[in-house]
C-alpha cells in the first residue's frame, strides 16, 4: 500500500496509488511555477477545496478529457454542470463521500470562495483516502483550534498546509497548525507562486512533525 504524490505547484496535487489517480486543485494554466500541462494529467477524480481560480484552475478541461468525477462544494458542482461536466459529487463540510478508489471528506476552512464574481459556497479543506493513505489538504485557511479535532478524527498520514501568508496562514501559524493536526508528514503549500506570497519554507518548523518540502513538478512516494 502507498501512493505517489506529485506536487503540481501552488496548492495542486496528483495522488496516485498505481491503479487510480486523484487530482486536488489542479491549477496549471496561468500558474507561473507549474511544470505540467492540463493535457498531461490523467485522473479518475478531481477534488476541489474552493472556487478561487488558483484552485479551480483547469478543472473543466481535465474533467472532460478524463471523464473524471469532480468532488466539490455544492455551488461549485452546480457551476460545473452548466459548463458541461457530467460526473459530479457535491458536498459540504462534515460530509464524507465513498468512491470505488477510496473516499473524500470535506472539512471547514476560514477563507472565501468565488469564481468570476459568483458565489461558490463554503471554502473547505479536503481529506482524501486512497491506497491506504490519508491526505488532509487544508485548503486556503487561517489557523483554527479544531484542526486538532480534524487530526484526531482522520489521523492523516500527510497534511498539505498553506504557509504563504496574506491570503492564508503564514509560516508561524502554519507551524501551529501542523502541531495541532499531528500528521506523520507535513508538506508546505500555497507559497512562492507569486511575489506577494512567502518565498521559502524555512519558517515552517513544527515540533514533532516531519516536514517534506516538494518542488513543483516533483513526485514523492509515500509508503
Ligand atoms: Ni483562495
Ligand atoms: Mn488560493
Amino acid at each position: 500500500m502507498g501512493i505517489e504524490l506529485t506536487y503540481l505547484g501552488h496548492a495542486g496535487f496528483l495522488l496516485d496509488d498505481g491503479r487510480n489517480a486523484v487530482a486536488i486543485d489542479p491549477f496549471l494554466t496561468d500558474n507561473p511555477v507549474a511544470k505540467h500541462k492540463p493535457s498531461e494529467i490523467r485522473c479518475r477524480a478531481i477534488v476541489l477545496t474552493h472556487g478561487h481560480a488558483d484552485h479551480f484552475g483547469d478543472t473543466v478541461a481535465i474533467a472532460k478529457a478524463n471523464g473524471a468525477t469532480v468532488y466539490a462544494a455544492f455551488e461549485i458542482t452546480a457551476y460545473l454542470e452548466e459548463q458541461g461536466v457530467s460526473k459530479l459529487e457535491p458536498g459540504n463540510p462534515g460530509g464524507k463521500i465513498s468512491a470505488d478508489w477510496g473516499w473524500v471528506a470535506f472539512t471547514q476552512a476560514f477563507h472565501s470562495s468565488s469564481y468570476n464574481g459568483r458565489y461558490m459556497g463554503m471554502p473547505t479543506g479536503v481529506v482524501a483516502h486512497l491506497g491506504g493513505v490519508t491526505v488532509y489538504h487544508c485548503g486556503d485557511t487561517t489557523l483554527f483550534s479544531d484542526m486538532k479535532l480534524i487530526g484526531e478524527i482522520y489521523s492523516p498520514d500527510v497534511a498539505l498546509i498553506p504557509i504563504g501568508d496574506r491570503f492564508t496562514m503564514g509560516p508561524e501559524l502554519a507551524t501551529r497548525a501542523a502541531e495541532f493536526i499531528k500528521p506523520k508528514v507535513a508538506v508546505p503549500i500555497h507559497y512562492r507562486t507569486w511575489p506577494l506570497l512567502v518565498q521559502d519554507a524555512s519558517g515552517f518548523k513544527p515540533k514533532g512533525v516531519e516536514v517534506k518540502v516538494l518542488e513543483p513538478g516533483e513526485t514523492w512516494a509515500y509508503r
